[in-house]
This record gives C-alpha cells, structure tokens and sequence, in this order.
C-alpha cells in the first residue's frame, strides 16, 4: 500500500508525463523493429517490457501519485505497456514465421538423392545345396570334414590305390603345381578327404565333405575347371552295402524328394571295392521315361528317356585303403560315396548352362532365395 507521497521527488514524476511516456514508447517501438533475431528480441523485451524497463518504473510511480491523478496515468502508463506488448507480439509472430521457412529450406531433405544403401546379396545356390545337404547329415549325427584345395599329390591319388602308373591317374585332368616335384596338384576330388579323416580320427567316422575341386576342362555348357562335390564316408564295426544304399537313399531324397528311388550298376574306383555308379529315378517322369503332353506322350527330357539320373559315384571302401590309414579291414569297412553338386543343381532346377552357375550374377542367385 502506498501511503502518502512524503518524500516526492519530481524527477521520478517526470517518467510519467505525457511526452516522456510517447518517448519510451517510441524508443521500445523502434528498438523492436530494428531487432533481426528472435535472440535480439528477447533482450528487446527486457529492455522495454521488462522489470527494469522505462515503462515499468514508470508505472511504479503511480502508487505515489495524489488520488486524483492515478487513473489518469495509469491510462497513459498502460496503453504505452500494451502497445509495446503488441508490438512485441507482432515481431515474435513475424520472427518466428521467417525462421520456420528459414528451416524449411536449410533444412531441407532432398528425396532423390542416392542413398548408400546396398542390395542385399543372395548365397550362391551351389553353397546352398552343399550346406543343407551337408547339414541334414549332421542332423543324423555326421560331421563337416574339410581338406585343403591345394592337395598332396599323394593324397589325392597314391592314398586312393591310384598309383603312378595307375591308368585313372591319367584320366582325371589334372591340374599340377610348379615346380612339378612339388607334389602338389589341385584336387581332383574330395576323396583325399577321405584319406585326411581316417589318418586323423579313429572309427567309428561319418563324415561328409563338401568342396571345391579342379579339372583341366574347358567352360562350356555342362564343365567347369572348378566345380563342386560332396563327398559322404561312413566306417565302422559291420557297416554292408545296405549301408551304403541306405545313406545314399536318405541323401537323394533330401536333395530330390521324399520317396525318390535308386538303383546301382557295377562301376570302378580304385578305391572302392566294389564300386558301384548310383542313379536315381528321374523326378521329372518317376521313372516312366516319358511325359503325357496333352494326351500324347514325350520322351522325358530330364532323363533322356531312361527313367533314371545318374548321381555319382560309390562303393565300399577298398580294404587296401583302409589298411593304408591304419584301419584293421578285418574289424571294421566302410563305404563312400561322391557326386557333382553343379550337375545335381542344374538337373534339379533346370539350369540351362554352367555358364549362369559361375557367372556369379546376383539374379541368377536371388531365385533360390535370398538366405544369407
Ligand atoms: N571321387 C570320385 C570321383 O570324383 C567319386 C567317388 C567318391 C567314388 C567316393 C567312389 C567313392 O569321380
């Protein structure tokens, strides 16, 4: 509560007289329209809106005036306050209306630039169907072997009962190393791993062995100088022939179906004995050997009319071997058998050449699914 003016002091008065009220008025109004920040306003709203501005102090000094010339200064006093508010106001709206389109553009994200973003790629099929195959073994308790692509000569023929002079030496094409009493090839198959799990492990071994291998074949529409195989070796204490058919049914219907059949025909390894080439019945025609083509029938063309696939080669493993890895043929035998994956690929998907298989397109990898 103000209680009478005792110690008036005209000075202070003078804050409050017309002239000196449109002054601050004019000096705020100015003051606000000269600011380019909403920064620069904030402290123009101090300056003139605040406790410590002109306006306000003036504004005290009303409590101190005689009765009869309160209302007339508060008028004064408050209209000046509101006007400078307005304009406050006014320019607060104006400000943040130019920042916002200030952001829209400096901020701006432009849609059809390229991004880093990269394509997922795909597992080559050939990875694919050697991982499932060789995984479905591992669910019947068999184990991933692997051997070096770079062979000892040795292993890849002499430890088979392919010896130097052995005729079936000359028939795999095969790529030798330099100097050539290195006595490193490129492996011609996966059977050296055959070798390597014997000499490593003590039976009973099941193992299978997925791979690269190298022929000195020409690219054309069935070869490649590099292609792959997966090889399956099972020794143990009785294991027959049964065996063998059993593993190879089992393997053929993970990779062509349930129910596929097969059959064996005499063949020859020389570290198989016997041995035997397995072929499978024709998934195409079931083994009919033709196709009914809207009541007429075709030869089936997956099979070339025979009813059967040929699959790879096996037989039980020569005792000759065995012996050579230190296994007694009189307690144990066992069985093996090999096939192309590429071959298995191109009969099961109907790939039309070896050249899509190694060209390494990404599309041509995408239809077998994207797994990664
Ligand atoms: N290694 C033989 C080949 O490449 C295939 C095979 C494997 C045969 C196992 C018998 C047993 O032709």
């Amino acid at each position: 509560m103000s209680g009478p003016n005792t110690n008036y002091d005209p000075v202070e008065v003078a804050a409050l007289e017309p002239a000196a009220v449109d002054a601050a008025v004019a000096h705020a109004l100015r003051a606000i329209a000269a600011v380019s920040s909403l920064e620069g306003l904030k402290a123009a709203r101090i300056a003139h809106q605040g406790e410590k501005s002109p306006l306000a102090l003036a504004n005290r000094e009303i409590g101190a005036l005689p009765p009869s010339a309160k209302a007339e200064a508060g008028k004064r006093v408050g209209q000046a306050r509101g006007r400078v508010g307005q304009a406050i106001a006014a320019r607060q709206a104006q400000l943040e209306a130019e920042r916002d389109s200030r952001i829209l553009v400096e901020e701006r994200v432009d849609v059809t630039v390229p991004t880093l973003r990269r394509p997922l790629g795909a597992r080559h099929p050939i990875e694919l169907v050697a991982q499932r195959l060789a995984d479905s073994f591992v669910g019947m308790g068999w184990e991933v072997a692997e051997g070096p692509e770079l062979e000892a000569e040795w292993l890849n023929f002499d430890a088979l009962n392919l010896g130097p002079d052995h005729p079936a030496r000359q028939m795999q094409d095969t790529f030798f190393l330099d100097p050539v009493d290195s006595g490193l090839v490129l492996r011609t198959h996966t059977s050296p791993v055959q070798i390597r799990t014997m000499l490593e492990k003590e039976p009973p071994i099941y193992v299978v062995a997925p791979g690269k291998v190298f022929r000195t074949d020409e690219l054309d529409a069935t070869h490649t100088p590099v292609f792959h195989q997966i090889e399956c070796l099972a020794i143990d204490a009785g294991l027959t022939m049964a065996h063998l058919r059993g593993a190879i049914d089992a393997f053929v219907q993970i990779m062509f179906g349930a129910g596929t059949r097969t059959r064996v025909r005499a063949s020859y390894f020389p570290f198989t004995e016997p041995s035997m080439e397995t072929d499978f019945v024709c998934f195409a025609c079931h083994g009919a050997g033709s196709i009914d083509a809207g009541g007429s029938a075709v030869q089936c063309r997956t099979c070339g009319g025979s009813g059967w696939i040929e699959l790879g080669g096996s037989g039980m493993v020569n005792r000759k071997v065995l012996r050579a890895c230190g296994i007694d043929p009189e307690v144990y035998s066992g069985f093996a058998f090999g096939l192309g994956i590429e071959r298995a690929l191109m009969l099961r998907h109907g790939v039309q050449g070896m050249h899509e298989m190694v060209e390494g397109d990404v599309r041509f990898s995408q239809q077998f699914g994207m797994e990664v």
